[in-house]
């Protein structure tokens, strides 16, 4: 999910000079919809673009993975946990296969995990709003994962090949997890009175941080025109969260809940949902990591890698045991 880009290219970066021949033969493979391979020749920009968006990507997916891994022991029954193990294992996939991807481009695996650990990088704002009751994770499954499918659906024809190709297994996947989500929403809509207040509780909770997730409206996000022009985005962000709003709005009218805005109506004229404004000083306040949650987040963050540590020192043991044995 979570491929708006979120910080502007870092103050002081040295603008480089790119040779105008090969940067014009770049620009027409872009155009003519060719695929950039890692040994292709690239402008640092472009590089520089994608290893921050698809590691925020990669970033997203595993903290994405701690707000619904706080149910898992409490899910209501076999099935949904199930359900649910098998939804955060692929989060934990995605992570891996976006990582692998923005590693093409010359950045270690080390490097983005620091980034994220001592909070240079950003991932999306979307984890750092807590999960409170049951609903919360049929919401997330609906609302977030619908969001990101709204979001990647275009990635896969991203002008950079190995995001591209990754995002085709992940749209798969993703589509599972707004399906289990809204299906989850469904059985609670239609049991007793508390379950549907439950429901509606999390919508209202979760509509306006899902709709943030297509990042700043177009007006203030600067990188939009090079990104397109660069085929690394295909939609802008106003773009996908409109298409969203209206994918969803009539999702919600089947499941009997009321989208938590007053000035969500129909427009005839324009064919859209017109809707009311986002809370930018929250969006933006969540992006500097004052999220309700943002802190605890990192914490479990951290103390995840730390406690894994000792699977990785196992696979490198294993790995140079091989290499001795094929040596000898
Ligand atoms: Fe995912
Ligand atoms: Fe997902």
């Amino acid at each position: 999910m979570y491929t708006t880009e979120l910080d502007k290219s870092p103050a002081g970066q040295p603008v480089t000079i790119e040779d105008p021949e090969l940067l014009a033969k770049f620009e027409a493979r872009v155009a003519a919809d060719d695929f950039i391979e890692p040994k292709d020749w690239m402008p640092e920009a472009y590089r520089r673009t994608l290893v921050r968006q698809i590691s925020q990507h990669a970033h997203s997916e595993i903290v994405g993975m701690l707000p619904e891994g706080n149910w898992l022991t409490r899910a209501p029954s076999l099935k949904r946990k199930a359900i649910l193990l098998a939804k955060i294992q692929d989060e934990g996939g995605h992570g891996l296969y976006l990582y692998c991807a923005a590693e093409t481009l010359g950045t270690s695996r080390e490097e983005m995990i620091d980034a994220l650990h001592s909070g240079k990088a950003k991932y999306s704002t979307i984890f750092n709003y807590p999960t409170l009751n049951w609903a919360d994770i049929g919401a997330i499954g609906w609302l977030v994962d619908g969001a990101a499918i709204m979001n990647q659906v275009p990635l896969q024809r991203t002008s950079y090949g190995p995001y591209a190709r990754a995002m085709v297994r992940i749209c798969k996947e993703e589509s599972f997890h707004q399906r289990q989500g809204y299906d989850l929403l469904l059985e609670m809509v239609n049991g007793t009175p508390e379950q549907k207040a439950m429901a509606q509780d999390a919508l209202n909770r979760w509509w306006w941080p899902a709709l943030m997730m297509f990042g700043p409206p177009d007006e203030n996000s600067p990188n939009t025109a090079q990104s397109l022009r660069w085929r690394i985005k295909r939609e802008t962000n106003d773009e996908l969260r409109q298409k969203f709003v209206d994918a969803t709005v009539p999702q919600a009218d089947l499941l009997g809940l009321s989208v938590p805005d007053p000035d969500l109506k129909w427009n005839e004229e324009r064919g859209h949902y017109d809707f009311g404004e986002i809370d930018w000083a929250e969006f933006y306040a969540v992006v500097k990591g004052q999220g309700p949650v943002a802190q605890e987040r990192m914490s479990e963050r951290r103390a995840a890698w730390d406690d894994g540590a000792w699977v990785r020192d196992a696979a490198d043991a294993h790995a140079a045991k091989h290499a001795a044995r094929a040596a000898a």
